[in-house]
């Protein structure tokens, strides 16, 4: 018998606090069009300082767990590029807040944006040797970049949970799926850096290359063709990139650019901003909840694109139930219940907690979740599960 392999459950996480961009356009004397029509964008998603990757991970995973158990879930991969530690995983923190098992694998991985792809199909070929296997998939990401830059405005974070198993109640991933890798530099940030340097009209255009040429690997394997496809999620560093992949995609498969094949993957990155590795698998969250049409049975194009950079296209067929198995009214009230800051607090925020000399960084409570950050210390973080 085929193990069939996909992702059995999701979830997803945002603070809850966040800057509008109309703000940002009011301060930098730019017109908020250009934000909400010209890259697609309306909110940015900010982490409170007691909230990173670890605890915005945690919280998407809190209630994959509580749905599904622990049972059989021998791999953790965090997918990030914000990671905590140059050599302690993420994953290592989230485990333990989790409560996961101890027989666990345990591994950060980092491509830029592609990095929870990665971690999908390395799942998938775990389970797929091993069906009574799960794996854990946690992508996580905090998208900061310098003030006054133009990527400024593409700025977020969140976090995106997915269990990987043989049972899966969401979608099935499919095994063919057409990969590209370039040495470029457009995007990349030095270890020495907190923010990101990016030449970023460059980075677009290589998005777009890197599109084509990974849907030609994936046509050359066998893939399905361009119109059996009933959504395509790209990844999101800011909407309107979306919507440029999408038509480029559909000259080079020689039809017509339907944008309803596209938007619903959108509707949630507008609201939250870019979150690098957990954007794609927002996009798919995404397009499940908001398309009103009954996916199930039907394939969905996914197109994956980390700076530096990789490219990979593939494909997942949405389950028969699919929308019993999405928290789709928690994630809306989540993205609703938000309050949004001023300016200077958005400031306020972007000064992180840095104790470089040791000493001891107590950080005021500010996190709506269960898990927090509640001190740095010796140099070694503290989290703390609140309960509740
Ligand atoms: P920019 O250069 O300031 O913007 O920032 P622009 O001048 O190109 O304008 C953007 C669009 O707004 C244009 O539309 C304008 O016409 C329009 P287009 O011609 O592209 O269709 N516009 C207006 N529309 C309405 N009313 C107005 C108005 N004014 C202008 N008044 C840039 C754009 C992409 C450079 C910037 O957002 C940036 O640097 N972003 C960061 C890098 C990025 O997101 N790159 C995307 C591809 S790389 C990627 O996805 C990887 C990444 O996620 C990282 C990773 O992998 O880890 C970033």
């Amino acid at each position: 018998m085929t193990t069939r392999v996909g992702i059995e459950a999701f979830g997803f996480y945002v603070p809850h606090l966040y800057l509008s961009l109309d703000t940002l356009a009011e301060r930098q004397g730019s017109d908020p069009a250009k934000f909400s029509r010209g890259i697609g964008q309306e909110k940015i998603a900010l982490p409170a300082h007691d909230e990173d990757v670890v605890t915005l991970g945690a919280e998407a995973a809190r209630p994959v767990i509580e749905r599904c158990g622990t049972d059989g879930i021998d791999t953790l991969l965090f997918a990030t590029e914000s990671g905590v530690d140059q050599s302690k995983s993420a994953g290592i923190f989230a485990h333990a807040l989790l409560g996961l098992p101890a027989n666990c694998r345990n591994v950060e991985l980092k491509q830029a944006c592609y990095s929870a792809t990665a971690a999908l199909q390395l799942a998938c070929g775990h389970v797929m040797r091993k069906p009574r296997a799960r794996v854990l998939i946690i992508a996580a990401d905090v998208a900061r970049y310098d003030r006054g830059s133009s990527g400024e405005p593409t700025q977020g974070c969140g976090a995106v949970a997915m269990l990987v198993s043989a049972v899966p109640r969401i979608v099935e991933i499919e095994p063919v799926s057409g990969c590209y890798t370039e040495d470029i530099m457009d995007f990349w940030r030095p270890n020495y850096r907190r923010t990101p340097l990016v030449d970023g009209r460059f980075s677009a255009l290589r998005y777009l290359h890197g599109l084509v040429r990974s849907w030609t690997d994936y046509q050359a394997g066998g893939g399905r063709p361009y119109g059996e496809f009933a959504q395509f999620c790209y990844h999101l560093p800011f909407s309107r990139m979306a919507e440029k992949g999408h038509g480029h995609l559909a000259r080079q498969a020689g039809a017509e650019a339907d944008m309803t094949r596209c938007r619903p993957g959108m509707v949630y990155s507008r609201q939250v901003g870019n979150c690098y590795a957990a954007s794609l698998y927002l996009a798919l969250i995404s397009a499940l909840e908001n398309t009103r049409d009954d996916l199930a049975g039907r394939p969905v194009g996914l197109f994956s694109y980390g700076s530096g950079a990789v490219s990979e296209f593939f494909s997942a067929i949405v389950q028969p139930g699919y929308r019993d198995n999405l928290p789709a009214d928690r994630h809306r009230k989540l993205l609703r219940a938000r309050t949004e800051v001023t300016y200077e607090t958005y400031l306020d925020l972007r000064d992180i907690p840095d104790p470089q000399d040791g000493g001891t960084a107590l950080i005021r409570p500010a996190a709506r979740g269960r898990y927090r950050l509640e001190k740095i210390d010796d140099h070694k973080r503290h989290y703390v599960d609140t309960g509740r």
